[in-house]
């Protein structure tokens, strides 16, 4: 016997999503907003984690986030968030400085999400650099950023995610592969601050290859809207342990920042 149509209604409602979920420029940030809340207060217990399906990495490492940085107090002085709707995650580097004997960091966090939904999060991946990093200084490091642009770019004329992706890889590759440095095209402006080391322009003195180890195990966030690319891998070419995080910002498709965080790792 065929459903009264008070029943199919009633079928259709049970078949519709309760909360249409989404990924979008506006949740990430927000999000990443309750990250640097739980950090300047040292309380990971305040995010909305993904109980059932939730990791933290700290330097490359799976660690637990009641111990790792996170649960330290740290005073924020800065942060720049770029947005990835299409793997709903976002990258924000956030800098705080020591105040009162705290010990100074510079985060390159990652932060993801499950498909289409902000509202909880699913990882943080976070590359911590404090004192005895590579280039460290937090201080130096937050002289140079609020003078950079960061301006989102109208539809139209933002550049692809596979362009994004290649500078990022061409970047990663420059010491495994020989050719990698000269597929990078380097804006006459660029500025690239490692650490807090400051190069202007960029792109002078190339790795042309020489390594035999590849920087792997590449995590993506990639915004065209700002045109950034920001990678955290393992960067392992100088044959040295280096949790590191590289982002790369194009203009008028030509690089023109490139800021990176490294720290040694252990082994
Ligand atoms: C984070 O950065 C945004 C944009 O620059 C700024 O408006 C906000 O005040 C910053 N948040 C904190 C806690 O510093
Ligand atoms: C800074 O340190 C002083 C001396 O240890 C302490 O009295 C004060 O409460 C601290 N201030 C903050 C904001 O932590
Ligand atoms: C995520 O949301 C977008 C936009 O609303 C939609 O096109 C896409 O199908 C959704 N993906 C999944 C896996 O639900
Ligand atoms: C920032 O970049 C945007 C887009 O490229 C440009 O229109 C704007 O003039 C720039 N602002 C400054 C202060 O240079």
């Amino acid at each position: 016997m065929l459903p009264s149509i008070p029943n199919l209604l009633a079928i259709t409602a049970l078949l519709t999503p309760i909360a249409i979920a989404d990924c979008t420029r506006a949740g990430l940030p927000t999000t990443a907003t309750t990250y640097f809340t739980a950090q300047t207060n040292g309380q990971p217990s305040t995010l909305a984690l993904n109980t059932l399906n939730f990791a933290y990495k700290e330097n490359n490492k799976i660690t637990d986030i009641n111990k790792g940085v996170l649960s330290q107090h740290l005073n924020l002085e800065l942060n720049r968030t770029t947005a990835d709707t299409v793997t709903c995650a976002s990258y924000t580097l956030s800098i705080y400085p020591s105040k009162n004997g705290s010990k100074p960091y510079v985060l390159a966090t990652q932060i993801r999400h499950p498909v289409n939904d902000t509202s909880v999060i699913s990882m943080i991946d976070t590359v911590a650099a404090t004192t005895g990093a590579l280039f460290f200084d937090a201080a130096q490091k937050l002289m140079y950023l609020p003078a950079e642009n960061w301006t989102a770019l109208e539809i139209g004329k933002r550049p692809s995610r596979e362009m994004l992706r290649r500078v990022g890889d061409a970047y990663l590759d420059m010491w495994t592969d020989g050719k990698a440095a000269d597929l990078i095209p380097w804006g006459t402006n660029c500025e690239q601050i490692e650490g807090s080391r400051l190069t202007r322009p960029c792109g002078g003195a190339l790795t042309h290859g020489g390594s035999a180890k590849v920087n792997g195990n590449r995590r993506y966030v990639i915004d065209e809207t700002v045109r950034s690319v920001e990678v955290l891998c393992s960067f392992d070419s100088l044959d040295l342990d280096m949790p590191d995080s590289h982002e790369i910002r194009v203009e008028d498709g030509k690089v023109k920042y490139v800021h990176t965080v490294t720290v040694y790792g252990s082994r």
